[in-house]
């Protein structure tokens, strides 16, 4: 099946060999299927919490993938939180498609599960459906630093993408520092709608939004 342009951008940004790597949240598994047919990995962790989906998607990998791909595989049914990262391997976590408070509160999980040992060969790549700002504050209060960073624009949705890692030290801002082309209408017009949506919150909570209003209105300034 064709990825989606969010997860084909997603895709893309693996360009290098892994040990592991790691599609949570994974729901019909179509980017870890993607991830397998590359060869990139040596093994490919397929996370979600819904039985249902877990087992049918255990039965199409086990028909089709052994033929298709020399990766190994594993399916696993549980807490994306509560995953168990090996040691000495190089792996990715890939989070997408799940909101920004919830994504932040899995990282938070998996970092607080491990040693700083293992969480400095992992990378992780994050695609949050919305409250991105909170998410990245979150994740610049966790030390971690930035490799990358992108906006998708998806059937007139806006995503942001970014490869984050405890090895970079470029700060995460809450806004974005190396994402935004403003001459880009479909960039320009995310910032319209994130201006929008934090006029109408502040509304109701003016101390926490009028300085998220503020810093997305630097962006205006270049
Ligand atoms: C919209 S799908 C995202 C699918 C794919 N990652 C994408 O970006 O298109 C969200 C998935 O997250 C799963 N999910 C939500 N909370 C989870 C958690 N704590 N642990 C594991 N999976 C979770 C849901 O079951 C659902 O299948």
């Amino acid at each position: 099946m064709k990825l989606s342009s969010r997860l084909s951008a997603i895709n893309a940004l693996i360009t290098q060999p892994y040990d592991v790597i790691w599609d949570c949240c994974c729901d019909h598994g179509l980017l870890g299927m993607a991830i397998l047919k590359r060869e990139i990995a040596k093994k490919v962790m397929f996370v979600d919490i819904v039985p249902q989906l877990m087992s049918e998607l255990n039965y199409r990998l086990t028909r089709y993938a052994s033929a298709q791909s020399g990766s190994d595989w594993q399916v696993l049914c549980k807490d994306v939180g509560s995953i168990a990262l090996a040691e000495n391997k190089k792996q990715l976590v890939i989070i997408a498609g799940v909101g920004g408070e919830l994504l932040l509160a899995l990282i938070q999980q998996i970092i607080a599960n491990h040693s700083q040992q293992v969480l400095a060969k992992i990378s992780f790549i994050v695609c949050p459906v919305h409250h991105s700002y909170s998410l990245r504050e979150g994740l610049d209060e966790l030390n971690l630093g930035l490799i990358s960073e992108q906006i998708i624009v998806e059937n007139k949705r806006f995503y942001e993408v970014l490869q984050i890692s405890f090895a970079s030290t470029i700060k995460i801002t809450a806004t974005g520092s190396a994402m935004w082309d403003l001459s880009n209408r479909d960039h320009s017009n995310y910032l319209n709608k994130l201006l929008q949506h934090y006029t109408r919150m502040a509304q109701q909570s003016p101390q926490r939004f009028e300085k998220v209003i503020n810093d997305y209105k630097l962006l205006l300034n270049g």
